[in-house]
């Protein structure tokens, strides 16, 4: 390293501070390791929060009959059976003890009338699985976990974004960033790193997302040799705010289904007796996405070009009681009563299903000494998620990271990192002050939000995924040539610029990924491939980075041992 950078040293250095990275965190210390966690945003301010209705585990407190067999065919039958079934077992398998461990540490669950922790009905899956705490359940996931992370000493650097991973030969040594604050740069120093970054949902303008989640992990891992995998599943969640304006997009949880929610379009039809008469309203949140749009698509939308959402034939009380944070949001933002009339609600982006590949057991990605855990990397939910997996996924493999990383770092000496590397980190950071002039990155945002929400949304076809391409060519050239006026303190404009790169990029792998599978499949829907291809159920897209381009080719989905292939044919 060089005496002219602010350095700190540990074993096992996690970037982000959702509910994987400090899953990860907490595992790694438990291992002996000394562990570092740096985050971009404020300890506990993450997307894992806006995972509102529950974690799912097949506990069994409320359907006796659940069990992690029901629970896994349930998920890779969600995914269309893209999912690494071996991903999927361990999630099936491990969430309840996860689940029991919250609670140990403090986590306030919603009871039975016996005392057991409450489970409710979720999209997708076959009984009431979701432990919840009213709809604000991701916060109470956040909140144990990061008691226990502080009270344990876990070392927090908050509000520093990282903006290359070091590397010795080809594994990791460690991490370059910048304190968002004053815009002072600092080294880390580490054995092994887990990266818990979340997705990429600022590529779309309407979202569930805040501005962290700008596909930090993946580029950073991408740009290390790591391998992607599967980039074209993005998952509109059916229900995001449309009304008003300013608040377009924020989450209502899908819990306001489970608690019995019904969508009606404007001439007051349920319509997802047309969709999925089976499921209806619990259909999976790709068909719910999909049927939403529809409605609206054909004229049949409510005034502010969304569904309606009605819970208040529930009794207020029960509504207040089971949904408080949506009672709130709607009453405060948008001036509607939930327990007297319906929501208007639409699809926003939400949630990425591809990511970092990794292996299922360790949470590796192909680097030497890097792993990932969470939203950032992919294979447990193959092409959609079912809601409440996410949570109960980044516990298991949050886990699974740390439990890896902490003992790659026992085996490891201490890496050497070549100054050159930080030096060039920094000078790329600095370029956009020196340039003279060139455009500020807002209107190059507004661009790539434009050509993901138009041409990269639910619906998609080879010529908009085409058309997108050259769109997202052409905004390289722009910004690579933004300029930043001001200095490094408190300079949004730079984090932008930074986070743009990230952006851009795996939009990118999104779009190169979508225009390869010539099907539709969960998430993906192809208008020109309408259909699943029998084909395509068996490969994975991966994006690697050969010399700075990027490269996608097909690879082969992971053989399903023949008793699980037989649990599913037996769950079907
Ligand atoms: O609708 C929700 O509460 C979101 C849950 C999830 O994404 O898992």
């Amino acid at each position: 390293m060089t005496a002219n950078y602010e350095t700190h040293e540990h074993d096992v250095l996690i970037i982000g501070a959702g509910g994987a990275g400090l899953r990860a965190a907490l595992e790694a210390l438990a291992q002996g390791a000394r562990v570092g966690l740096v985050c971009k945003s404020l300890l506990g301010k993450a997307h894992t929060v806006m995972a509102e209705g529950g974690i799912a585990a097949a506990m069994g407190n409320v359907d006796k009959s659940d069990d992690w067999r029901t629970h896994f065919g349930d998920t890779m039958r969600g995914g269309k059976f893209l999912n690494n079934w071996r991903m999927a077992q361990l999630h099936a398998q491990e969430a309840p003890d996860r689940v029991r461990e919250l609670e140990q540490w403090g986590a306030l669950f919603d009871r039975t009338p016996t005392g057991d922790i409450l489970q409710r009905a979720f999209g997708g899956h076959t009984f009431k699985r979701l432990c919840h705490v009213g709809d604000r359940t991701g916060l109470e996931l956040i909140r144990t976990l990061q008691d226990r992370g502080v009270e344990l000493g876990i070392d927090v650097f908050m509000e520093c974004t990282v903006t290359r991973l070091l590397k010795d030969g080809d594994r990791v040594a460690g991490a370059f960033g910048y304190w968002r604050e004053q815009g002072r740069f600092a080294a880390f120093k580490a054995k092994s790193l887990v990266i818990a970054t979340g997705g990429i949902g600022k590529a779309w303008r309407v979202t569930s997302n805040s501005w962290e989640y700008t596909a930090d992990g993946m580029a950073l891992a991408y740009e290390a040799g790591a391998e992607l995998m599967d980039m074209e599943f993005v998952q509109f969640h059916p229900t995001g705010m449309v009304w008003p304006p300013g608040v377009q997009g924020i989450l209502v949880t899908e819990a306001v289904r489970g608690e019995g929610g019904i969508l009606r379009n404007k001439l007051g039809e349920r319509f997802m007796e047309k969709y999925d008469p089976k499921r209806m309203e619990l259909s999976t949140r790709d068909v719910v996405a999909r049927s939403i749009y529809t409605e609206v698509k054909e004229g049949r939308g409510s005034e502010h070009g969304g569904a309606f959402l009605d819970i208040s034939h529930k009794p207020a009380e029960y509504v207040k009681k089971k949904l408080p944070s949506m009672y709130h949001q709607f009453k405060e933002l948008a001036d509607v009563d939930i327990t007297k009339g319906p929501m208007e609600v639409g699809p926003t982006c939400h949630y990425m299903m591809g990511g970092i590949r990794v292996d299922a057991e360790t949470a590796a990605s192909t680097v030497p000494g890097l792993y990932a855990a969470g939203e950032a990397a992919a294979g447990l939910h193959g092409a959609n998620r079912l809601g409440g997996n996410s949570l109960s996924d980044l516990l298991v493999f949050g886990r699974r990271a740390g439990k890896a990383a902490a003992e790659f770092a026992a085996q490891s000496s201490a890496p050497n990192i070549d100054p050159s590397q930080l030096a060039d980190a920094e000078r790329e950071m600095l370029a956009p002050f020196e340039r003279a002039d060139g455009e500020f990155p807002y209107p190059i945002h507004h661009d790539l939000q434009e050509t993901m929400g138009a041409l990269v949304g639910i619906f998609r076809n080879e010529e908009d995924l085409k058309k997108a391409l050259v769109q997202l060519d052409g905004l390289k050239p722009r910004l690579a040539k933004v300029r930043i006026d001001g200095s490094r303190m408190f300079n949004p404009g730079w984090h932008l610029t930074r986070d743009l790169k990230n952006l851009l990029l795996i939009s990118e792998a999104v779009t190169r990924c979508a225009l390869a599978r010539r099907e539709s499949r969960g998430a993906h829907s192809r208008i020109d491939f309408p259909n699943y291809d029998t084909e395509w159920e068996k490969k994975n897209n991966i994006i690697s980075n050969e010399g700075g381009s990027m490269k996608l080719q097909q690879r082969p989905v992971p053989e399903m041992p023949a008793e699980l292939r037989q649990l599913l044919e037996e769950k079907k």
